[in-house]
């Protein structure tokens, strides 16, 4: 079928839930997705465009005619895949250079539409909807509810998801992708990441848990195993002393204490990994360190001197990771109200301009005085003389 024709049934069909454009036809692209749904404001039928461009959101409502013609030109001319779920069925198609069509289609579970302009958030893993590895580790009831307390782990679970999404390069997504979770406690978001690659969108992906703690992994590779998630593991050990056995792509961390945070980015950087997705925790070592006369009002106050020095170790972890050649964006990972600990790391491979971003990380040590620090000594020890 001709594209623009299938654009326009699906959108006249009237029961429509949403699409997903994604997998820009060039390397380079600040869009990385766009999310149409129909919603309904003062009685007319729209569709809402949110075009996802470096993690903010831009929408624009568009009338059924102009949304078909835009979305024809935008798979034509830039994306190459593009989700649709309507209340019936699920399509997920592709359309080459030349504007040719290839879909898959399948049953969809039947959903209610909610053309309310403000409707509640959509998740990636949805409220009351079964889901294996929620109603295992006690967030969801058997009939798939968030349990009230566990609100926020299932916000932190899926805001986590919706940045992974907007992150993975859709070239890079076509092979394996093999994930470390370093630090990764009772597993939740080790376990959302496996579900959210192999089961949602079906990708073959390998992933391994991190942690300290015996009882923890112990448990993790039971509920793993009573679960059925094949390539899904459990190993105990300290991030440093860590070694992979093949390449790995991502590495993550969600609260990784202190300086467990600096040691996964040695790692990351001495595995070359594509993807790092580091959301700090407590950090305690540039407290003691941090001076600058010019500063002094704020620093003697302990209170802003803890914050500040949080604030300067994640900078100069960005700057490190510059150094090593990543773009790196710092993200607001959940709403403060939920966790003050909400900045979030996240690192592209890039190969950057590491001349500048050297003197970078050096004027901004300078400034503040920074010597002697754990992620230098350990990156030294682990990759080479550097620092
Ligand atoms: C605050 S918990 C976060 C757990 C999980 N990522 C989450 O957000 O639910 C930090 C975890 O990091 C682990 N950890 C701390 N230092 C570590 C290290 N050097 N190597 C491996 N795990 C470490 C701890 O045992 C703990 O389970």
């Amino acid at each position: 079928m001709e594209l623009n024709q299938f654009i326009e049934d699906i959108i006249r069909g009237n029961s429509l839930v949403n699409m997903v454009v994604s997998n820009y036809r060039r390397k380079q692209n600040e869009c990385k997705r766009i999310n149409i749904k129909p919603v309904t404001i003062k009685d007319e039928y729209l569709l809402q465009f949110e075009s996802i461009v470096s993690n903010k959101a831009f929408h624009e409502n568009l009338e059924a005619d102009e949304a078909i013609e835009k979305l024809t030109k935008t798979l034509t001319e830039d994306f190459k895949n593009i989700f649709i779920r309507t209340e019936f069925h699920e399509y997920q198609c592709m359309v080459s250079k030349k504007g040719k069509l290839t879909c898959k289609k399948r049953d969809a579970g039947k959903v209610c539409l909610d053309l309310s302009h403000n409707r509640k958030k959509e998740y990636i893993i949805p409220d009351n909807e079964k889901c294996d590895f929620l109603m295992e580790l006690g967030v969801m009831d058997e009939n798939g509810k968030v349990y009230k307390k566990k609100y926020d782990k299932f916000r932190q679970i899926n805001k986590f998801l919706e940045i992974v999404d907007g992150t993975i390069d859709g070239e890079k997504f076509e092979e394996k992708l093999r994930i470390v979770d370093f630090g990764c406690g009772k597993a939740y978001l080790t376990f959302g990441l496996y579900y959210y690659f192999n089961n949602i969108l079906k990708k073959d992906v390998e992933i391994i848990g991190l942690d300290l703690k015996d009882d923890v992994i112990d448990f993790c590779n039971k509920t793993s195993k009573n679960i059925g998630y094949e390539k899904l593991e459990f190993i105990k050990g300290d991030i440093s002393d860590f070694n992979a056995q093949s390449n790995i792509d991502m590495i993550v961390t969600l609260h990784a204490c202190n300086n467990a945070t600096d040691a996964a980015l040695v790692k990351a950087v001495k595995w070359d990994v594509d993807y790092i997705l580091s959301v700090p925790c407590c950090q305690h070592e540039f407290f003691s360190k941090i001076e600058n006369d010019s500063l002094l009002p704020m620093i003697e106050h302990g209170l802003i001197k803890e914050r500040l020095s949080s604030l300067v170790t994640d900078t100069l972890r960005t700057l490190y990771l510059n150094n090593e050649g990543y773009e790196v964006k710092l993200v607001e990972f959940v709403a403060m109200e939920h966790t003050p600990k909400n900045i979030m790391i996240k690192g592209i491979k890039k190969g950057q301009d590491v001349i500048t971003a050297k003197m970078k990380y050096n004027e901004f040590k300078k400034f503040w005085n920074l010597d002697d620090l754990f992620i230098e000594k350990y990156h030294n020890e682990e990759i080479g003389n550097d620092y």
